[in-house]
């Protein structure tokens, strides 16, 4: 079926970080499962990266969706007999600004509404792809998984405003740590990363960082070698403070 012996599932690939880490990984060695909710804006992306050489696929996924998460990790399992890596870069930044530019939208008119979507898509997706894919790995005998976190999530360096993306990442932070722990017998390393401050539709042309440069600390979490670490928080490859 396939000339590439090693496969990648990235998530949120129609556009942002996710597109440019499946374009990284399939420009090495991988063979990419891409991910979108939207079919059109999906497979209009695949078509452009096969353009340019990769070999990639795409799986419609709407992460809130737990059927949909289930019949991905069916079809993964059944035509790829699992996947090597797993990036969680899918993400939602719902906070609205609020009326100090220092806060933004404060969490004193956090909706439980804004708070719950943000978690489904920011916390609860990853959780599901790893509960379903960790078992496949450890049946590979290899694995690595990134998650697609954010200083923001910095218990370290918290501060008001955004509550709810923060209070995600912060949460995504503790899942990987989870992960990691209860893997630590096998031979999968997972690790969050910060990609930094980005030009993309969430951080905003005014951002410091190309998609190229997020892509490469995260690529570089996705093909840590066997000695590498796991249960860590990483921007550019550097350990930083939870
Ligand atoms: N950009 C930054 O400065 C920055 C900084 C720190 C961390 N991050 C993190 O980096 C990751 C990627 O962000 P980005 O800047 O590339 O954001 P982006 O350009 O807004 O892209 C977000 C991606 O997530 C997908 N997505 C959103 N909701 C989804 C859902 N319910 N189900 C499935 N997919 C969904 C989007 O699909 P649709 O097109 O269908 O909406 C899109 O593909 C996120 O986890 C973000 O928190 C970004």
């Amino acid at each position: 079926m396939s000339q590439h012996s090693r496969f990648a599932l990235v998530t949120g690939t129609n556009r942002g970080i996710g597109l440019e880490v499946a374009r990284q990984l399939a420009q090495s060695e991988f063979e990419v499962i891409m991910t979108s909710r939207d079919q059109a804006a999906g497979e209009a992306a695949t078509a452009r990266l096969r353009a340019e050489g990769c070999t990639v696929h795409h799986h419609s996924l709407e992460l809130t969706d737990s059927d949909a998460v289930q019949a991905l990790i069916e079809t993964i399992s059944e035509h790829f007999g699992g996947v090597d890596v797993l990036v969680n870069s899918a993400g939602v930044f719902l906070d609205s600004s609020g009326p100090t530019e220092t806060h933004g939208s404060s969490v004193f008119d956090l909706t439980s509404a804004t708070l719950d979507r943000t978690l489904a898509v920011n916390l609860y997706g990853p959780l599901k792809l790893c509960q379903g894919l960790v078992p496949l790995m450890r049946q590979r005998g290899y694995g690595r998984i990134v998650n697609v976190s954010s200083g923001m999530g910095q218990l370290n360096d918290m501060a008001g405003g955004f509550a709810a993306y923060r209070i995600s990442k912060t949460a995504l932070n503790a899942l990987t740590r989870i992960v990691a722990a209860e893997t630590v017998d096998s031979s999968i390393l997972v690790n969050a990363v910060c990609p930094g401050w980005v030009k993309t539709d969430m951080g905003g042309p005014h951002a410091t960082r190309s998609t190229e440069e997020a892509a490469e600390g995260i690529v570089w979490a996705a093909t840590l070698p066997d000695d590498g670490p796991t249960g860590g928080f990483f921007r550019d490859g550097q350990s930083i403070p939870w």
